[in-house]
């Protein structure tokens, strides 16, 4: 029987999988002095999703008894799995879990914002009938450029063909022939998305490399007109990963109109605070980093995430381990 901390949430079905199979689950968020004070050594396993930062410190301070690490969800961004994986411990994730829910955020959100839905509502709210400046554009006819082409893109890219958009994408690590499968055009550089696409969706992990990836230069550079003639602007979503976009460079573009909307359910600082004067912009829509927050997404991502911790302690090779360096 193993001991399992449960910091950060977990599905009642998920967790009832882990007791019906003989070990005791404790849900209880830790702060991080005592983690940093080794609150998990007591534990032989611990899964978070993205409020618990199991950092260096954090991680060397449980090695006594953690010997895996369950992460509920996709972005590990919150985890050192590196030093995880020089001490032995392997960070096990749930990638397949919640894609369907961040396609339909995603869609939602392009949606919303070539028709103003946002905007419309706060009126109605104030009782003002604003018809006249709540003229949209369609999505159909508009290249659609995908940055990243995992699977959560290549669900968008779906959905958004089927509307009648054309689909571009930028993927340095794809096989060309996934993109060709989902009749999505791939780009070697990402400049080219830029200069082709009136609609950017982001879909790609937080790196040094992605860092700030959506910049003035890039933005400056869409062409804001699409390939049917229609001056639709240009339209940012982000349900991927706060940092991607550079929230400064997108309040200008707003405020000059390179872009015509932005739309962000992941924030450079989250929660959010009281300075960030990206999201008081009337283009600006938002969502508090919900990609993953459904039922059916929570229901999938817990037992997923149950069943990757008992495959490890059953000393099993698990196949949604995400830093295999724990091996060497
Ligand atoms: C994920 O990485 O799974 C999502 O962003 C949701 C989350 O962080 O909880």
């Amino acid at each position: 029987m193993a001991k399992i901390a449960v910091t950060d949430g977990m599905s009642d079905k998920a967790t009832k999988l882990l007791e019906s199979s003989g070990h005791s689950v404790t849900r209880k968020f830790i702060e991080e002095d005592d983690l940093l004070n080794g609150a998990l050594a007591e534990f032989d396993a611990v899964i978070v999703r993205s409020a618990t930062k199991l950092t260096k410190d954090v991680i060397e301070a449980s090695k006594n008894g953690i010997k895996v690490i369950g992460r509920a969800g996709v972005g590990v961004d919150n985890i050192d799995i590196e030093h995880a994986g020089s001490l032995g411990i392997p960070v096990v994730n749930a990638p397949r879990a919640s894609t369907q829910s961040v396609v339909e955020l995603t869609i939602g959100h392009l949606l919303s914002s070539i028709r103003h839905i946002p905007r419309a509502h706060v009126g109605i709210r104030e009782y003002k009938w604003e018809k006249k400046s709540m003229k949209g554009t369609e999505l159909s006819g508009k290249n659609l450029g995908l940055i990243g082409f995992g699977r959560i893109a290549q669900g968008v890219a779906s959905v958004a063909r089927a509307l009648g958009m054309v689909t571009h994408a930028y993927d340095p690590y794809l096989p060309p022939k996934i993109a060709k499968e989902h009749n999505t055009q791939l780009h070697k550089s990402v400049d080219d998305l830029f200069t082709m696409c009136t609609h950017i969706t982001i879909h790609c992990n937080l790196t040094e490399e992605t860092h700030h990836l959506v910049n003035k230069k890039r933005i400056e550079s869409m062409p804001g007109k699409s390939p049917d003639g229609i001056v639709c602007g240009n339209h940012l979503v982000n349900c991927a990963r706060g940092g991607i976009v550079n929230e400064n460079d997108a309040l200008e573009a707003l405020e000059n109109g390179n872009l015509s909307s932005v739309a962000l359910d992941v924030f450079e600082v989250e929660p959010i605070s009281e300075d960030n004067k990206l999201v008081q912009h009337p283009n600006f829509h938002g969502t508090p980093h919900i990609g993953a927050a459904t039922l059916e997404a929570q229901d999938r991502v817990g037992t997923d995430i149950a069943k990757a911790v008992m495959m490890v302690l059953e000393g099993k090779d698990c196949p949604t381990t995400v830093n295999k360096s724990y091996l060497k």
